[in-house]
């Protein structure tokens, strides 16, 4: 994708389309209205007050991502202006950038357009909390390269995807300087290119997208970005004692891949640095607790954690920031067989606990367990683990919202902040000691499940069984990790949550 910015005034910009914004006038007031952005006003005023007209005949009313196509017919350099609503003007924010920007990009990648200049940057709109222009800039760098994403390798008719579409984005800087543009650009093409990475591991099907495939595609990145990659395979896992991913494995014909990135920001620095750790398992059969069909082949998502961290550390490896990071992804199949671990088993964990097992599918804890056990002996901290852990989550939060547990306050609030700044949320939830009752086992030192009350809280308690002294947060993105309806700001499929918060996080920690 070639993106630039342009001081062109909106009138000179020859593309095939000119987006600009608009927003609502005060919800709940009386006299509603849009509200025209800087360059709207111009090219109405270009187009003789069109806009204008089009939105007092109530064709157009601002709300958010709603559009409105306008043929220039001439008088602009532009062959369309693309009118997009950015929701009411007191809840503009670089989300509802995002969001504007990707849903007309997509429309227009739909529509033939290859050429297309983004006009919203912040500063015509007033009434606005601030919003730098920076930001803005970023927000819709961001908002079209994942809009525009798509994952259409094998189908062969391919319409609107690869090659024909929107190949070239210019940015409208007005009078504003172009350097900080720059730097925005980058941040923003950094950001949402790690987040198509991260959807095209989890878009593609089980098959392809082994454990041993899912470590190749690593490390062809980590050469790529200059990131160090190693490749533990099972008698490496067995010397380190990881009974946890090597019982989930053992019922699998694949071998299993721990795999490690390491990325050195801060060499003087004593701080060994922060963890990053992925549930990576690239099918959820379920096991001998086999899942029932219906839904099964969503469990290709199952590895959605491992490929949110591949990813951030993508971004992180881009934009060098000065702070040691290390992601660790424990990946394998969860298959039923003659060999597959057992209900009743007691598996030993990598720092040395034992576990009672009552059902296979509660697979992610045990494979999670020996990644937060070996960032523990490496000294990491804080560690973030995450996984699409449990049915539980979803239930609670549905694919909004991804659940937050954490053992560190301040911890938790970055977090929240940082996911806000790039348009993930994330909902705390409790780690109170009385849900461990639900995990204590007769025969060994935890019991692997703590039953369907609280089911997404116990299994954040059994992970806590394994941080050390660490600072530590677990992000379920069970059910934020996928959609399944069509949006238009959105293609169907993965999401790419938590690779841009968890990059954000980085960035911001940095020394
Ligand atoms: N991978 C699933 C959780 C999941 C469910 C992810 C739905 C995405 C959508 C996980 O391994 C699982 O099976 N969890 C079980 C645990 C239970 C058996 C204790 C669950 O939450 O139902
Ligand atoms: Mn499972
Ligand atoms: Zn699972």
């Amino acid at each position: 994708m070639d993106i630039r910015v342009t001081n062109q005034a909106e009138e000179n910009v020859a593309c095939d389309a000119l987006v600009v914004g608009a927003a609502q006038k005060k919800a709940g007031q009386k006299a509603k209205g849009v509200v025209l952005s800087e360059s709207a006003q111009v090219v109405d005023r270009l187009l003789g007050g069109l806009i204008n007209e089009i939105c007092a005949e109530g064709e157009f009313k601002g709300n958010l991502c709603e559009l409105n196509t306008i043929h220039t017919m001439g008088k602009l350099a532009a062959k369309r202006v693309v009118l997009v609503g950015l929701g009411t003007l007191e809840t503009v924010n670089p989300q509802a950038l995002r969001r504007a920007t990707a849903t007309a990009a997509r429309h227009l990648q739909h529509t033939g357009a290859h050429q297309i200049a983004l006009a919203l940057l912040w500063q015509g709109l007033q009434g606005a909390e601030g919003i730098g222009i920076d930001e803005a800039a970023r927000a819709q760098v961001e908002g079209a390269l994942l809009g525009l994403y798509s994952f259409k390798k094998y189908q062969h008719s391919d319409t609107n995807g690869n090659g024909r579409g929107v190949t070239k984005i210019e940015l409208l800087s007005g009078s504003a300087d172009q350097k900080p543009l720059h730097a925005a650009i980058e941040r923003g093409t950094a950001f949402a290119e790690a987040t198509n990475f991260a959807r095209d591991l989890v878009n593609e099907p089980p098959n392809v997208l082994t454990p041993t495939e899912l470590a190749n595609r690593t490390s062809v990145m980590a050469r790529q970005f200059g990131l160090e990659c190693e490749i533990l395979d099972r008698p490496q896992m067995q010397e380190l004692g990881m009974g946890g991913l090597l019982a989930v494995a053992q019922g699998s014909a694949e071998p299993p891949k721990f795999i490690i990135l390491r990325y050195r920001g801060a060499p003087h620095s004593t701080d060994k640095g922060m963890a990053l750790v992925g549930k990576g398992i690239t099918f959820d059969t379920g096991g001998i607790s086999l899942k029932p069909a219906e839904r099964m082949h969503e469990m290709k998502g199952d590895m959605a954690g491992a490929a949110a961290v591949i990813g951030a550390m993508q971004v992180i490896a881009t934009l060098k920031p000065a702070i040691n990071v290390t992601a660790l992804v424990s990946s394998t199949e969860n298959m039923p067989s003659g060999t597959a671990y057992r209900p009743g088993d007691i598996l030993r964990i990598m720092n040395g606990k034992t576990i009672e097992i009552v059902n296979t599918d509660a697979e992610g804890r045990l494979v999670l367990a020996d990644a937060l056990s070996y960032a523990s002996r490496e000294g990491l901290s804080p560690m973030i683990d995450v996984a699409t852990l449990t049915g539980g989550i979803v239930v609670a939060l549905g694919s909004v919202m991804a659940g937050l547990f954490c053992n560190d306050e301040q911890l938790s609030n970055e977090i929240i902040v940082a996911g806000r700044a790039v348009g993930e949320k994330f909902w705390p939830m409790p780690l109170d000691d009385e849900y461990a009752e639900q995990i204590k086992s007769d025969v060994a030192d935890i019991k692997q499940t703590g039953g369907r009350p609280a089911s997404s809280v116990t299994a954040a308690k059994i992970l806590e069984q394994f941080v050390g002294d660490a600072k530590w947060a677990h992000l379920d993105i069970a059910g934020t990790d996928f959609v399944d309806t069509k949006k238009p700001y959105q293609e169907k499929g993965a999401t790419g949550i938590a690779v841009r918060t968890l990059a954000e996080l980085a960035l911001r920690r940095a020394l």
